[in-house]
C-alpha cells in the first residue's frame, strides 16, 4: 500500500481493562487471524504471561483493513502496561503515529495508563480514547470521561464506546485508526533510521530485532550499522509480522517488520537503537536512546550447592534475552556461591525469580531487595554501592545519598488517609492531592526507592481492597541519615543479611530480622546468639547489646 494509507499505533491500557481481548478482536475483524487458528490472546505469547495475565515484552502485528474503496495497513505495536517498562513503552510509541487509550468503563483511569498517555503525548501521539466493557451494568462511561479530561486534559468528547468481549464498537474503531491516526511522513529517500522497539533471542537463528523504518529504504543482504551499539551485521533476512513473521525483500519508511543478522545476545541490538546503513550512514541517532540502568540488586544463592553452575548457565540464557539483566558472582561464608543481580525494579526482578525457578527448576534463596546507594567518602571519591557488604567503613564516609522516586497514586476517597498513612511510614513527603471527580483522588509523595521496595505495593492493594494504583518515576538522589544493619549468627556477621537502613527505623527493622530468625533458625542443642549489630551502634544504642535474641534447648 502507498505510506498514505499506513497507519502505526499502540494500545495503552492498564492490565486488565480489555487490551488482549481488543487486540484479538482487531486481528479477527481484519482477517489476520483466522477464528481457528487463534489461540486465545494472540499476543502474549509468554506462558508466565498468560498465567499471570500481564503482558511483559511487546510485540507486534500488521493488519489490513478495507476503508471505502482503499486498502489500508494498520500496524499494532503492543506494550507492555508495567512501570517497570516504561523505556521500551517510550521506544514503542515513538515508533508510532496514535495510540488507542483503553480504558474499562466500570472502573477508571488508572495511574501507570496515565503515566502512559503521557508519554505518549510527549512523543505528539494522536490519542483515540475508547471506553471498553460498556456491557457490563456497573459502566459508566460519562464519568469516566471526564476523569480523563480532568486529570490529562485530553479532549475526549468523540471518545469510543466498546465491548471488546462482545464485539461492539470494533468497526469503528477501525475506522477511527484510519481517520484519526496521520501516515507516517514520506522520507524514503533519506539516508536509512530504523527505530528498534523489541528483540528477542531465537536459540537458531540469533537475535531479532523489531524495528520501525523512521527514514529511507532497508533491502534485505544490506550492510548495517547499530548506531549506539556501533556493532556492524548483515540483514540476512527481513520482513514483516502479519503476525506471524513473512519475509520480504525491502521495506520502507513509515513500515514496521523484524530483521534476522546472527546477532548474539539481546544486548548488541537494544531497544531505542538506530539502524542505518553501513555505507551511508545517518547522521545523528533517532532521540531517546538510554542504556538500560538496574535500580533494585539482590542476591541469589541456589538452596542447593551443586545447582550453582545451572544458575550461572540460565542467568547467561536469561541475559542474551534481557539487556537489562545484570548479575555478577557473590560468594558469602553462610549462603555458599551465588549471584547479585540487578533490576529494573521489582516487577522485573519477580519475573525473572520466578523464570529460574519454573523454566529452569532452580531451587532459589533469594536476599532482600536493596538499591543503589551513593557514599561520598572523606577523601572526596564516591562509591556506588548496590551491596551492603561492601559499604565503606564509617570512618571513610561523609555522607549516604540514596535514590528517590515521585510516586502517584489513584484511589477511591474513602481509602486517601490509609494511603497517606502508608506514604507517610514509608519516610515519604507529601506533594499534592487533587481530587479527579467527586469519588477519586490523586495523591503523589516523594519517598525513597529502598521504602517502595519490599511491600509497599501489596500494602497500596490491602489498603485500597485493591482499588488503587500508583506508578513511580525516579527523581534523583538525595543525602539521607543511613546505617549499615549487620546481623550476626553465632557470633558471626553474615553478610547477605546486612542492609542498609534509616537511622530512625535501624531498630525496628533489626529488632524484627532477629526475632524472625529466631524462628527460622533450627534448634540446636546449645545456645545461638542472633545479634543484630550497627556499624555506629554507638550513636544509637549506648549498651551496644540490645537486640541479642537466643534460643535455648
Ligand atoms: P493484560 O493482558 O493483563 O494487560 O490484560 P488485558 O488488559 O489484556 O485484559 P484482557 O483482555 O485479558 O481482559 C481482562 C478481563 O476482562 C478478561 O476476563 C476479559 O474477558 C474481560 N473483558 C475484556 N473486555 C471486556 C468487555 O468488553 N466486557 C466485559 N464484560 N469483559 C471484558
Amino acid at each position: 500500500v502507498p505510506i498514505s494509507n499506513i497507519r502505526n499505533f499502540c494500545i495503552i491500557a492498564h492490565i486488565d481493562h480489555g487490551k488482549s481481548t481488543l487486540v484479538d478482536k482487531l486481528l479477527q475483524m481484519t482477517g489476520t487471524v483466522q477464528q481457528r487458528e487463534m489461540k486465545e490472546q494472540f499476543l502474549d505469547n509468554m506462558d508466565l504471561e498468560r498465567e499471570r495475565g500481564i503482558t511483559i515484552k511487546l510485540q507486534a502485528a500488521r493488519m489490513r483493513y478495507m476503508f471505502g474503496n482503499e486498502a489500508y495497513c494498520l500496524n499494532l505495536i503492543d506494550t507492555p502496561g508495567h512501570v517497570d517498562f516504561s523505556y521500551e513503552v517510550s521506544r514503542s510509541l515513538a515508533a508510532c503515529e496514535g495510540a488507542l487509550l483503553v480504558v474499562d468503563a466500570s472502573q477508571g483511569v488508572e495511574a501507570q495508563t496515565l503515566a502512559n498517555v503521557y508519554l505518549a503525548l510527549e512523543n505528539n501521539l494522536e490519542i483515540i480514547t475508547v471506553l471498553n466493557k460498556i456491557d457490563l451494568p456497573g459502566a459508566e462511561p460519562d464519568r469516566v470521561v471526564k476523569e480523563i479530561e480532568e486529570i490529562v486534559g485530553l479532549d475526549c468528547s468523540n471518545a469510543m464506546l466498546c465491548s471488546a468481549k462482545m464485539g461492539i464498537g470494533i468497526i469503528e474503531i477501525l475506522n477511527a485508526i484510519v481517520e484519526r491516526i496521520p501516515p507516517p511522513n514520506d522520507t524514503a529517500e533519506s539516508p536509512l533510521r530504523a527505530l528498534i522497539f523489541d528483540s528477542y533471542y531465537d536459540p537458531y537463528r540469533g537475535v531479532i530485532v523489531y524495528f520501525r523504518v523512521i527514514d529511507g529504504t532497508l533491502k534485505k543482504g544490506d550492510r548495517i550499522h547499530f548506531m549506539a551499539s556501533e556493532k556492524d551485521y548483515t540483514a540476512d533476512e527481513i520482513g514483516v509480522l502479519s503476525p506471524n513473521q513473512l519475509q520480504v525483500e525491502e521495506l520502507y519508511s513509515g513500515e514496521v517488520g523484524y530483521l534476522s543478522a546472527s546477532i548474539r545476545s539481546v544486548a548488541d541490538a537494544r531497544v531505542g537503537d538506530t539502524i542505518t546503513h553501513y555505507g551511508r550512514r545517518a547522521e545523528n541517532l533517532l532521540p531517546g536512546y538510554e542504556e538500560a540502568t538496574p535500580m533494585v540488586f539482590c542476591g541469589l544463592f541456589p538452596v542447593d550447592a551443586d545447582q550453582y553452575p545451572e544458575l550461572r548457565d540460565a542467568l547467561e540464557k536469561l541475559q542474551l534475552n534481557d539487556a537489562a539483566l545484570k548479575f555478577e558472582p557473590e560468594t558469602s561464608s553462610a549462603m555458599g556461591f551465588g549471584f547479585r543481580c540487578g533490576f529494573l525494579g521489582l516487577l522485573h526482578m519477580e519475573i525473572v525469580q520466578e523464570r529460574l525457578e519454573r523454566e529452569y527448576n532452580l531451587n532459589l534463596i533469594t536476599t532482600a531487595p536493596s538499591v543503589v546507594y551513593r557514599v561520598n567518602c572523606v577523601d572526596g571519591d564516591t562509591v556506588e554501592c548496590s551491596n551492603p557488604s561492601i559499604l565503606p567503613e564509617p570512618g571513610r564516609r561523609r555522607s549516604i545519598e540514596e535514590p528517590f522516586v515521585k510516586i502517584d497514586m489513584l484511589t477511591p476517597k474513602d481509602y486517601i488517609g490509609s494511603l497517606m498513612e502508608l506514604a507517610q511510614d514509608r519516610r515519604g513527603e507529601f506533594k499534592e492531592i487533587k481530587f479527579i471527580s467527586e469519588i477519586r483522588a490523586s495523591i503523589s509523595y516523594e519517598l525513597p526507592l529502598s521504602e517502595m521496595v519490599g511491600d509497599f505495593f501489596d500494602q497500596l492493594k490491602s489498603r485500597s481492597k485493591g482499588y488503587a494504583s500508583m506508578e513511580y518515576t525516579f527523581i534523583g538522589y538525595k543525602e539521607s541519615d543511613l546505617v549499615k544493619l549487620d546481623i550476626q549468627i553465632n557470633g558471626e556477621c553474615v553478610e547477605p543479611l546486612a542492609t542498609i537502613v534509616h537511622k530512625d527505623k535501624a531498630y525496628a527493622v533489626g529488632r524484627a530480622l532477629t526475632l524472625r530468625l529466631k524462628e527460622l533458625i533450627p534448634r540446636h542443642m546449645f545456645k545461638v546468639p542472633i545479634q543484630k549489630d550497627m556499624t555506629n551502634k554507638r550513636d544509637l544504642w549506648a549498651d551496644g547489646d540490645i537486640g541479642t535474641y537466643s534460643r535455648r534447648c
